[in-house]
């Protein structure tokens, strides 16, 4: 089968298309024949070998996907050979065929095509956790989106917006505020151009209800620092590059919680959280949610895809078309 193959660590340039055996399926597994898999930032750390799990060179890229079952290991119920499904994994998504467990894998929502159920799982399931799970917000709430154009970002003004909270989007330019504003953000800011925290407080006026944050960096405490008294702020990641370090009086004066959220050990060690934010999620793309997918691109240009993430050049979410 072809797949996307880092052989070395280093930038996307390093990820190749090879010819390499199908991993077969085994016990409590699935096997999919994959059409097309998304791109999500940790795959360029991960290629980079700078996230908080290390993948040996070499490996596949890609931890979403969607496509139909090819074959089910022993003991997996529920699941036949063609039936749609999307699903994820730590690596291995970026080729024409992935093993996942059964319990990573899941029939596609109805409504969603191929490739937007690749694009679906990771970035909603972050927005739904980091918001509700995690974030507590009720509707008429202000919700502070940072890096509310890239993937996570679109994904959470997007739930945000359909719970009926009043979404801020941060973003660095007109143009990609644009595409929050569509999704439903009531109000943006030009992060690059504009006072973060002043711009927040102008719009929220007692502050923000809750922040949640996937760029990190030195928008962190700025937008800490706009929130009001017993306000909660969700650490999701730090696509800005630079893991900030806050002075701790700030979260004291205000009474806020502060939450950090990693989705892979979330779903491992929240079960029942995590069938709840399914739920809610399947029941909003009955609604009419989905998600924001602005590029595909053949396995072929794999490279090329990435680098495009890395330059923080896409909006919402790319897509690998793998076989259609
Ligand atoms: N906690 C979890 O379980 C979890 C799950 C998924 C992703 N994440 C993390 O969440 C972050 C976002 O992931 P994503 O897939 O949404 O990425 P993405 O689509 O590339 O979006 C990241 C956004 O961050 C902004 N940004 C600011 N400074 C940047 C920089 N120096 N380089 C690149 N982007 C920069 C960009 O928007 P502007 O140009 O508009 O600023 C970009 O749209 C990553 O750190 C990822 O590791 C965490």
């Amino acid at each position: 089968m072809r797949a996307a193959r880092c052989e070395q660590y280093g930038g996307p340039e390093n990820v190749v298309v090879r010819d390499i055996p199908s991993p077969g399926v085994t016990p409590g597994h699935v096997l999919v024949d994959v059409a097309a898999a998304a791109v999500n930032y940790p795959d360029l750390l991960l290629i980079a070998n700078r996230y908080q799990v290390s993948a040996a060179p070499p490996f596949t890229p890609g931890s979403e996907f969607a496509g139909r079952v090819a074959a089910v290991g022993e003991g997996v119920t529920g699941l036949s050979p063609g039936d749609p499904v999307y699903g994820s994994v730590f690596t291995g998504a970026m080729a024409e065929q992935v093993l996942a467990p059964a319990r990573a894998v899941a029939p596609v929502p109805p409504g969603l095509s191929l490739t937007e159920a690749a694009a679906f799982r990771v970035t909603y399931l972050t927005a739904y956790h980091a918001l509700v799970t995690a974030g507590d917000l009720r509707p008429g709430q202000w919700v502070v989106v940072l890096g509310a154009a890239g993937g996570v970002g679109t994904a959470t003004v997007d739930v945000a917006a359909r719970l009926g909270a009043r979404v801020i989007a941060a973003a660095s330019s007109p143009e990609r505020l644009k595409v929050c504003a569509a999704l439903g953000a009531e109000a943006g800011i030009d992060y690059a151009r504009e006072d973060l925290k002043q711009r927040i407080r102008e719009i929220a006026g007692d502050g923000a209800d809750l922040v949640v944050d996937p760029v990190g960096d030195r928008w962190a405490e700025p937008a800490l620092r706009a929130i009001r008294w017993g306000g909660r702020f969700v650490s999701v990641g730090y696509a800005g590059g630079d893991i900030p370090r806050i002075p701790l009086n700030i979260v004291l004066l205000k009474n806020i919680t502060v939450r950090g959220l990693e989705l892979r050990t979330w779903t491992e060690r929240l079960p029942q959280e995590t069938a709840r934010a399914r739920q809610a999620l399947t029941e909003l793309v009955a609604g009419g949610m989905r998600p924001a997918v602005s590029e595909v691109h053949d396995l072929a240009d794999v490279a090329a895809a990435l680098r495009r993430v890395a330059d923080r050049l896409p909006t919402g979410k790319v897509v690998i078309r793998v076989k259609p």
